[in-house]
């Protein structure tokens, strides 16, 4: 069970997630913040302007980092803290709270991996068209420009965009994330907006940057309820939609047919020459893995006509969501065999239950440390299929702001308890410590 050297084992969190102050210090607003204040939009009505506290309590969240004995902490920035309207003139009060970050992660020995954008769009680029202008292809990029003439010093591993899969969906098709709109058409242009843009970071990065960049997408193994033609096709295009829509353009430069298929005149065109350019060499995949979907055929069913089916009986998270570690396995083997031999970090991995602490402030979850022990072991043997795994980043950190879920679901292997920001290590934190102090040994037993 024991992993190679080098191999990073980390966490991961979000900018809108945990960092609270979304306004201060110049900060601009960000289309999270705008729509989370419409009410109505998230589950407990709450929103992210405390969060964890994590803009004022960093310093503290580093030092846990340590004691967890984390090699790498993947977040994220915000875009409208360093670039208020989005873009022009940057705000250095917000550089200067990543770069302070940054310094103080490598001070206590801890590889930062930083993600550009995991979801929370200055309010002012959302005004003038959000996503579904083709010039966010350009705000992007001055962005990305900008963070790594600040920190490629010091940050090796950038992602450009977290799960494009999620901000079309969530964002464009079912409406349940901001910017909250239900157009197809919209969604369409959204994705080829998203691809292009991410394809621009990684072209300014190359004239500037020296280390590694890669994308981060949220990959589910789709299975058909049964063997009937029409379920098969079904979880055929949820496969494309899901699966294949963001990794085929930008590792082989193509588009899944089912794609043009479902979504019919929204779908936009690609030329060839757009096509070259999106499929630009990234130095990694970073992969999100939570759950797996059985499906059936329905018509009515989003874009893909595919419905998932609830087993009764199958092991389930707070979220609702399957528990299938071989999952895991079989998507790392996946991306090898169809897009080829690159590095890859599992960049998200990760449970919610609800966790109570016992009378002497313990928190005791014996359900997220089997998930994670499972997953772990999964990875593994993907490492023995061949895959060039790097890494592993456990969701979360913290217990956080679970977008339309608000607080009420619970992700950390640290417990927040959000009245008095007081931080508790689960007992899976202290399980993944012992993992990673035996580079993997601890999953044997
Ligand atoms: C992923 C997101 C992350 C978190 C987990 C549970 O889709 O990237 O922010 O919400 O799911």
């Amino acid at each position: 069970m024991t992993f190679p050297p080098g191999f990073l084992w980390g966490a991961a969190t979000s900018a809108y997630q945990i960092e609270g102050s979304p306004l201060a210090d110049g900060a601009g607003e960000s289309n999270w913040h705008r729509f989370t204040h419409i009410p109505g939009k998230i589950a407990d009505g709450s929103n992210g302007d405390v969060a964890c506290d994590h803009y004022r309590r960093f310093v503290d969240d580093v030092r846990l980092i340590r004691e967890l004995q984390l090699g790498a902490y993947r977040f994220s920035v915000s875009w409208s803290r360093v670039l208020p309207d989005g873009i022009g003139k940057p705000n250095a009060r917000g550089l200067d709270f990543y770069d302070r970050l940054v310094d103080s992660l490598l001070a206590h020995g801890i590889q930062p991996m930083a993600t550009l954008y995991h979801w929370d769009l200055p309010q002012a680029l959302e005004e003038r068209g959000g996503w579904a202008d083709a010039r966010a292809v350009g705000w992007f990029a001055e962005y990305a420009e900008l963070m790594y003439r600040k920190m490629d010093d010091r940050v090796r591993l950038w992602a450009t965009i977290n799960e494009p899969w999620v901000i079309v969906d969530q964002g464009y098709v079912e409406g349940q994330h901001a910017p909250g709109r239900r157009d197809w058409a919209e969604a369409a242009a959204v994705s080829k907006n998203l691809l292009k843009a991410h394809a621009a970071a990684v072209a300014a990065y190359r004239a500037i940057g020296k280390h590694a960049i890669g994308l981060v997408v949220n990959l589910v193994p789709i299975h058909a309820a049964s063997n009937a033609d029409a379920d098969q096709q079904a979880a055929n295009r949820l496969d494309a939609y899901f699966n294949r829509q963001f990794l085929d353009p930008a590792l082989r430069g193509e588009i899944p047919n089912e794609l043009v298929e479902m979504f019919g005149a929204a779908w936009p065109d690609w030329t060839k020459d757009e096509l070259r350019e999106v499929a630009r060499p990234i130095d990694f995949v970073g992969v999100n893995y939570y759950l797996r979907l059985v499906v059936r055929d329905d018509p009515t069913a989003g874009p893909a006509r595919a419905r998932a089916v609830v087993e009764p009986n199958c092991p389930r998270t707070a979220m609702g969501w399957e528990i299938y570690p071989q999952g895991l396995t079989d998507i790392l083997v996946w991306i090898k065999s169809r897009y080829g031999d690159l590095p890859v970090y599992i960049t998200e991995n990760g449970a919610a239950y609800d966790d109570v602490p016992r009378p002497n402030g313990d928190v005791v979850d014996i359900p997220r440390v089997e998930y994670l022990r499972d997953h772990l072991r999964a990875a593994r043997r993907a490492l023995d299929a061949g895959v060039d795994l790097r890494g592993y980043f456990a969701w979360s950190l913290f217990d956080n702001f679970e977008w339309q879920q608000g607080y009420s679901k619970r992700f950390g292997i640290v417990y927040v308890d959000f009245e008095s920001q007081r931080r508790v290590a689960k007992s899976s934190a202290k399980f993944y410590r012992d993992v990673i102090r035996t580079a993997g040994g601890a999953l044997e037993s």
